[in-house]
């Protein structure tokens, strides 16, 4: 399993500040360095964390593929055009989310901004909900691939393993062993027709070192990315280690 590695806690940490670090420059080589597949980044309409300087400078220098995520913003998308990440993920946007709280909700308009990103030769993927109805979308918007929404699992087992009642986005979900394992099945079923149709099919959000392992062994899944818990981990660890770690139950990895 590909692991790319979301460093935009990086760029967060150093607006907390509005300084010089920490350089998300400097996370993409020790992340090259310990084995990371992917550079994962989110370049937000509100410039929250990464800015147009990190895309550029990140990149330019990256030796691993930069997997930009954004929302349908015209300048972000031509800028994408021009700098040419590995891959654009279409995400949706609010101004007031802690974090990306659902899947794109998606429609035709989208079918313009995909073939002008695949015309500039980036792969296009789509950040969506784990229903068939949002795959089958994703297929006739010719997308290349789709990044499933792990959030509702990620929060089952946050709300069912933990005390954690209070997280940004607890949503009261009825934790329960089998509403679990109803989600994993909706992972798992939505993979298999993602492959099925022809799309890449990639998994993300809220993943960490206790509920990851599950979401490995869904085959059809080639890639995850994931951010929080391992930049959290490496506050503590150092982030060699905490990547060292996360790899570890990725498994064997498939270089790009
Ligand atoms: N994938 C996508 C599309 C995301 O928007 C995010 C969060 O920015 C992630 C993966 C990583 O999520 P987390 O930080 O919860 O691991």
């Amino acid at each position: 399993m590909r692991l790319g590695i979301n460093i935009d806690h990086i760029a967060t940490l150093r607006e907390a500040r509005k300084t010089n670090q920490p350089d998300p420059l400097e996370a993409v080589f020790i992340c090259e360095k310990a084995g990371a597949n992917q550079i994962t980044m989110h370049l937000r309409e509100d410039r929250r964390h990464m800015n147009d300087f990190d895309l550029k400078r990140i990149i330019e220098s990256s030796f691993l593929p930069v997997n930009l995520e954004c929302a349908l913003d015209h300048d972000i998308l031509d800028m994408a055009c021009s700098l040419k990440p590995a891959r654009v993920t279409l995400v949706p946007e609010k101004r007031e989310e802690v974090t990306t709280e659902g899947g794109l909700r998606l429609d035709s308009k989208l079918k313009t901004p995909i073939k002008k990103l695949q015309d500039a030769g980036i792969e296009v993927a789509l950040f969506i909900d784990p229903s068939f109805d949002s795959i089958f979308q994703a297929c006739e918007l010719e997308s290349n691939a789709i990044e499933l929404h792990t959030g509702r699992y990620a929060n089952l087992s946050l709300e069912l393993f933990t005390n954690l009642k209070r997280t940004h986005n607890a949503l009261k979900l009825n934790a329960t062993k089998a509403n679990l394992e109803d989600e994993l099945t909706v992972l798992k079923l939505a993979s298999k027709k993602g492959l099925d149709l022809g799309l890449k099919v990639y998994a993300g959000h809220g993943l960490n070192y206790q509920n990851t392992q599950a979401i490995v062994d869904i085959k059809e899944i080639e890639e995850l990315n994931i951010g929080h818990s391992i930049i959290a981990r490496a506050v503590f660890v150092g982030l060699p280690q905490a990547i060292k770690e996360m790899k570890e139950i990725c498994g064997s990895d498939g270089r790009f």
